[in-house]
């Protein structure tokens, strides 16, 4: 049985209340929360170029986040269209580096236990997808400061919708390496050393924290609309989306594509991926209260459609792709469809069945979904399809 988003009692009046109360689960059983420390977030200009052939303007900042304990800096780009107005903004969430950094090696022993814990026939499964995509490319750099050709960070479509288009790289506030937490901008927050506690924050919060900051500096932009900032997030980079999105109202929407497991898609009766498998290889990411639910999504006080819900009534856009089976396609449209109980509390539509099929969009409401064809990507198709969501909700 999925928990229920609109308890009895909840209207839209006291939306606010349910709504924190849906983000305290988030923060004490999954993503955990930040230490409390005051902060200071401020932005230099780095450097002023063409882009799009001179269709555009793009500016370099380096943004810096301060506390008592030290500063960290991140690079933002900022592409904007030739406009005498303010314009929306989208922002994404990077997962992709300008240069990848080498993996850390897997921990051996968290996998042995979590195939030999496995139940049913979830181990041999794994197996099976994992050796359908050996020799699959690993995720192609970005160079955030150039026009982008691999579809990836299409501003193109962006900018050609009307929109500005920023970026950041998550790895600059925190590397992605279980070996490294904390690290970087985790590091202002509290003592590395110190035993993290269970509920304390992992790599998706940080991320999440670090789109809150670059935020801050494009609401303060004169060139930018600061009512139509909208976040874009790919896979992991999805997930943190969501996650920042659900906690920041100043985002107007928020674009999360093949977010799958602990993202969008719903934990109970997922396939694929799944929390006994995500907190063995990624750890880092969440706080350490989440493993508990490992092989035991039906006791969790929530589920991934509370964590969509608490961007309603604004605008969110789920996406799978159709091959996408790690991350379960079915998983994700059944979290955005389960969320729509938030939205209707608002008199607009939920999503409806049956789930868009390949090359299918679904966008008569502010809560959206689409299938591409193919795997596990962000593509031209799928920002192509985002700005016409956009477009049509008013984002
Ligand atoms: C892995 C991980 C997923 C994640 C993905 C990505 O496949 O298991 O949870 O979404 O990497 O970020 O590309």
């Amino acid at each position: 049985m999925l928990p229920v988003i609109v308890t009895p009692g909840t209207t839209r009046e006291n939306w606010p209340l349910r709504r924190q109360a849906l983000l305290e689960l988030f923060q004490t059983y999954e993503f955990g929360r930040r230490p409390e420390l005051p902060f200071q977030v401020d932005a230099e200009l780095t450097g002023v170029s063409p882009a799009l052939d001179g269709a555009a303007r793009r500016e370099m900042y380096q943004v810096t986040v301060r506390t008592c304990r030290g500063a960290a800096s991140l690079e933002m780009a900022l592409v904007l269209p030739r406009s005498t107005s303010p314009v929306p903004t989208v922002l994404l969430l990077s997962n992709h580096d300008r240069v990848p950094a080498p993996a850390a090696p897997p921990d051996v022993q968290a996998l042995e236990t979590l195939m030999r814990n496995a139940p049913g026939d979830w181990a041999e499964q794994t197996k099976k997808l994992f050796a359908g995509m050996a020799g699959s490319p690993g995720p192609e750099p970005l160079d955030i400061s150039q026009d982008d050709h691999t579809g990836y960070w299409a501003v193109d479509e962006i900018v050609t919708s009307g929109r500005a288009a920023a970026a950041f790289y998550a790895s600059q506030a925190q590397a992605d390496d279980r070996t490294r937490f904390p690290s970087g901008l985790t590091a202002l927050f509290s003592d590395p050393a110190a035993p993290r506690p269970d509920d304390g924050w992992g790599a998706l919060g940080v991320w999440a924290f670090a789109a809150r900051c670059m935020v801050d500096v494009l609401e303060r932009h004169p060139s930018v609309d600061a009512s139509k900032i909208s976040l874009a997030g790919h896979s992991r980079g999805g997930k943190a989306a969501l996650w920042c999105a659900a906690q920041d109202d100043r985002i107007r929407a928020v674009l999360v594509n093949n977010s799958g497991c602990s993202g969008a898609a719903l934990s109970r009766g997922k396939k694929g991926e799944v929390v006994a498998s995500i907190t063995a290889m990624f750890p880092h990411w969440f706080c350490p209260n989440y493993r508990r639910f490992g092989w035991r999504e039906e006791e969790m006080p929530f589920d991934q459609h509370m964590l969509i819900a608490a961007v309603a009534p604004r605008l969110c856009c789920v996406t799978s792709g159709s091959l996408d089976q790690w991350s379960d396609p079915d998983a994700e449209w059944q979290g955005a469809l389960a969320a729509g109980e938030a939205w209707k509390l608002f008199g607009f539509p939920a999503l409806a069945g049956p789930r868009p099929g390949p090359g299918e969009t679904a966008y008569s409401g502010p809560i959206g979904y689409h299938t591409r064809r193919g795997g596990h990507d962000l593509t031209a198709w799928d920002w192509k399809n985002f700005m016409r969501f956009l477009d049509l909700q008013g984002g």
